[in-house]
């Protein structure tokens, strides 16, 4: 039969003392140290792992796109040139979004080396581009969504929102592309120079438009002093 000491009972005391200050849990003799909560970077595993390859996605289509700009430039394609030079912007301030929501959740951002791009001429560039954004409106962004809703940041989801809406913003003109480059590019090179003499870029979403939406932007709310004009010569140098 077992028989407590006087130490014994008071050492156990203490425990149960030490545990319920704690908040830990005592079981026979065993105890179990509390953990505290969870810190961000543990309760948004998922989200974390997402935002980086999202950023790494993007980052890489940002390179993509201004070694296009250069090669169509270098082509004197000038306005396929400036439709791509607004693309690799809008698609930095993705990227860039990413950044900012995993350094918020103590997440480790990284910073990717510059990615090999298969260069070809303009036309099959501009192809390559045009069936790589399709993929991304009805692949890469709806799993990428699917995948944040199930940790539920809310600044995450918010951003590959702004991604994804301001992606589908130009999905009718790159499903022209597709559809007419591969026969006719010349006219399609020739529309998009005639079409393309100002883009603007809203620095909050990456939303890209052709004239500043009258109120607010369309796809963040913010107000439209974000969208600022892309330089035509940005990334060119
Ligand atoms: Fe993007
Ligand atoms: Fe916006």
């Amino acid at each position: 039969m077992p028989v407590f000491t006087m130490t014994s009972a008071a050492d156990m005391s203490r425990r149960i003392l030490l545990a319920r200050l704690c908040g830990a849990f005592v079981s026979g003799s065993a105890m179990l140290a509390y953990a505290g909560p969870l810190s961000a970077n543990e309760r948004y595993r998922l989200t974390l792992q997402v935002l980086a390859e999202a950023s790494r996605v993007e980052t890489k289509a940002y390179h993509r796109y201004v070694a296009f700009a250069r090669k169509a430039k270098a082509d004197d394609y000038r306005g396929v040139a400036y439709f791509f030079i607004a693309l690799a912007t809008s698609e930095l301030i993705h990227a860039q979004n990413y950044n900012t929501v995993q350094s918020s959740l103590g997440g480790e951002v990284n910073s990717y080396p510059m990615p090999e791009i298969k260069l070809g001429e303009t036309k099959s560039n501009l192809i390559a581009a045009a069936k790589a954004e399709i993929n991304t409106i009805d692949n890469v962004y709806p799993d990428v969504v699917d995948k944040l809703s199930r940790e539920g940041n809310e600044d995450a989801i918010e951003k590959a929102q702004y991604a994804l809406k301001s992606h589908r913003q130009h999905k009718a003109l790159i499903e022209k592309i597709l559809a007419y480059a591969p026969i006719f590019f010349e006219t399609v090179a020739r529309r998009i120079d005639e079409s393309s003499n100002q883009f603007f870029v809203c620095r909050i979403c990456g939303s890209t438009v052709d004239a500043v939406p009258e109120k607010t932007c369309p796809i963040c709310g913010y107000a439209t002093l974000h969208y600022r004009p892309v330089d035509r010569s940005a990334f060119m140098r």
